[in-house]
């Protein structure tokens, strides 16, 4: 490929990013929630939709490929012998969207308000999906692909990848690959393209707390039962000490100090304590004080509650006393923690600190480790060029707090290594309410991925 070609490539995208753009609202348009069974048939129409997508471009061998749960889409285009095979990843399930009521738009609409496209999964991670076929496409049309591609496309991301591990060690030969492309990682703000490195793991878990048999008169029993929403409350409390730092025994035996050179590496990054308080909203920041707000996402251990459920949640009052109380719980881990000590230890801490007054259930939902990535291969320093070519400074390269599983299996059980990037900004509102993709930086996104192919 010469350099002629690299610009007719980077022409064509230009020329038909409209092309692009409703492709990827058709499939943000398929409400592809994979952690709820009534959306099922989307999760199959999202499937399909991409396999006709990659089949219309030339791929070859598209398949739908079921799973234990949600379908894998696999297609490769291997024309280009001798020159390397870069595995393409991405998901296109997506998160709940509630609370709706507090969306600008439908969440499945894809609108298009000023430079954003409102909905959920636009920057999580349909976006960046769309991304790299739309880099893809232009290449194809004007000279062809310069190097091998497969395409590993999931289903269960946001619910942790359970059936992915068991599906890739089943296809171990037609995953063969140099390296793979993860575009789910985000960057690091408009102007501050980045690589990522270090991803967080996670362990996720329901906490259920049973009092009474069943609902009682607060009146009638108030001050002789223990009431299980403020049984539920204090154990929660008792996580965390005064400073911020977990109590389930052992919870840091295994993880490592920050080395001087790990911090020196979390101080260049460009944000500050300011950046944080003005992308949250909130009056002060909270934490481990003797790390930086970007260490305690990048580096250290969380618990965090997702939800609180207990008693009389409808309009008005009502005295009741509630039979039980339940918490959605999960632990962000670094590395060498692993996701089952983590549950045993929960549940040490559960008999330890639970009263006598109450009985506990813990479940364990998804879980999977942290994975730190190696910055020494060809795939890091092609995508690192192509980042500086287009936004013209060279890119940062960080640690997430985020978890994307299949990082950690290929690594584990193929032996490959990710390159992890992509055009999601830190203010997209992931998993939240108005999840947007802001067009500008996705236009850059794929026009550094062109270059990205050809720099292989
Ligand atoms: N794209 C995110 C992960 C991410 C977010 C990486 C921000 C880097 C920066 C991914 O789709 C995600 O949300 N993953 C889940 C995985 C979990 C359910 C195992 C997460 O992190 O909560
Ligand atoms: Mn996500």
């Amino acid at each position: 490929m010469t350099n002629d070609q690299r610009q007719a490539a980077l022409d064509y995208a230009r020329q038909h990013n409209n092309e692009y753009l409703n492709n990827l609202k058709e499939l943000v348009e398929i409400p592809s929630i994979s952690t709820d069974p009534e959306h099922n048939s989307d999760i199959q129409r999202a499937a399909a939709w991409l396999a006709a997508r990659l089949t219309g471009l030339g791929i070859q061998n598209v398949a739908v490929m079921p799973t234990g749960r949600h379908p894998v889409v696999y297609g490769e285009w291997l024309g280009t012998p001798g020159k390397p095979v870069v595995l393409i990843y991405g998901h296109y399930d997506v998160q709940p969207v509630d609370p709706v009521e507090l969306w600008q738009t439908e969440p499945f609409a894809a609108a298009v308000l000023g430079e954003n496209l409102l909905g959920r999964g636009t920057s999580d991670m349909k976006g960046q999906v769309v991304a790299c076929i739309s880099a893809l496409d232009a290449l194809i049309h004007t000279g062809g692909l310069p190097v091998n591609v497969k395409f590993l496309i999931e289903g269960e991301e946001e619910i942790g990848s359970p059936s992915l591990g068991k599906w890739i060690t089943e296809h171990k030969d037609l995953l063969k690959a140099d390296f793979c492309l993860n575009p789910d990682a985000g960057m690091l703000g408009k102007e501050y393209p980045s690589i990522t490195y270090g991803l967080r793991g996670l362990a996720y878990f329901e906490l259920r707390v049973f009092g009474p048999q069943h609902d009682l008169h607060s009146g009638m029993v108030g001050g002789i039962v223990h009431n299980p929403a403020q049984a539920l409350a204090e154990l929660i409390a008792a996580t965390h000490d005064q400073n911020g730092r977990i109590t389930l025994p052992g919870f840091y035996d295994k993880v490592l100090p920050l080395s001087p050179e790990e911090h020196a590496d979390f101080a260049r990054l460009p944000q500050t304590e300011a950046d944080y308080l003005e992308l949250t909203g909130v009056k002060a920041l909270w934490g481990e004080s003797e790390y930086t707000p970007a260490e305690r996402i990048g580096a250290r251990p969380t618990l965090e509650v997702h939800s609180l459920l207990s008693g009389f949640t409808g309009k008005g009052q009502k005295t009741v006393l509630p039979a039980s109380a339940q918490a959605k719980i999960s632990c962000r881990l670094v590395p060498y923690q692993d996701p089952e000590e983590v549950y045993e230890q929960f549940k040490r801490f559960l008999t330890e600190k639970a009263p006598n007054t109450i009985r506990w259930e813990l479940d364990k939902f998804s879980g999977g480790p942290a994975s730190i990535s190696d910055l020494n291969q060809p795939g890091v320093r092609a995508l690192q060029l192509a980042l500086e070519e287009v936004w013209g400074i060279t890119p940062y390269f960080k640690r997430e707090g985020g978890s994307i599983p299949v990082v950690g299996q290929l690594q584990s059980l193929l032996g490959i290594e990710s390159v992890l990037s992509g055009f999601g900004l830190p203010d997209d509102n992931l998993h939240a309410p108005n999840e947007k993709l802001h067009l500008p930086t996705w236009q850059r996104g794929i026009e550094s991925l062109i270059h990205f192919f050809f720099n292989l």
